[in-house]
């Protein structure tokens, strides 16, 4: 089973996957590429330190979203994945690319959704002066970060937090989380049935 992984930035995420595909234990499928929209993306070092191939698809070349999507439909089926992960890819998504890829697209994000779609979440989890935060991951739908959830971790928010720290204790849990439903995934556990995510045979 093959995945693709879309990035825009460190790539700490994409670093979790490498490293449980290379456990024992495996991802139960193989990272084929990481595709970023952001040529320096430190993310695309860490690919190529594991022999994965990389590409870089700049929107700067493109007039339109649509345009743009199109090419990175183009690019990713090459590679016939199975999975399609986005780990921190900062771009919003044309429903054409929702749509093709819908039940197999994933996406992880740094909140206790619904609350806090979108950017600056640790600082609106602190602003708001919310007791716990943490991350979701969901199955991509048109909706931004609006998707099915498939599980979420919690981490305390501590009077001593501030923006840095608590994206720290979220992003412990978010790198034990996405290899863990990627490989639940590909092991065939996981499977979105109309919108309805399910585990094992269970809506969730
Ligand atoms: C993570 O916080 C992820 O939840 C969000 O973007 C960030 C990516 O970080 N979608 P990294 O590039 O994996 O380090």
């Amino acid at each position: 089973r093959r995945v693709v992984v879309l990035i825009s930035g460190s790539g700490s995420n994409l670093q979790a996957l490498i490293d449980a595909q290379q456990t024992e234990e495996g991802l139960g499928g193989e990272i084929c590429a990481v595709i970023s929209d952001q040529p320096d993306a430190y993310g695309l070092e860490r690919a190529k330190q594991a022999g994965i191939s990389t590409l870089c698809i700049s929107p700067k070349n493109f007039s339109s979203r649509e345009d743009y999507d199109q090419q990175l439909i183009r690019e990713i089926d090459q590679f016939q994945p199975d999975l399609i992960l986005l780990a921190g890819f900062m771009r919003i998504l044309s429903s054409a690319f929702v749509l093709r890829y819908f039940g197999r697209l994933l996406n992880i994000h740094p909140s206790l959704l619904p609350k806090y779609k979108g950017l600056h979440t640790h600082r609106r989890a602190l602003e708001a002066g919310d007791n716990e935060h943490g991350v979701s991951i969901h199955f991509v739908t048109e909706e931004l970060d609006g998707g099915p959830l498939i599980v979420q971790a919690k981490v305390p928010i501590d009077l001593e937090d501030d923006e840095s720290s608590l994206a720290r204790k979220v992003q412990v849990q978010e790198h034990l989380l996405y290899p863990l439903v990627t490989r639940w995934f590909l092991q065939g556990r996981l499977q979105l049935k109309g919108n309805q995510p399910e585990f094992d045979g269970h809506p969730l």
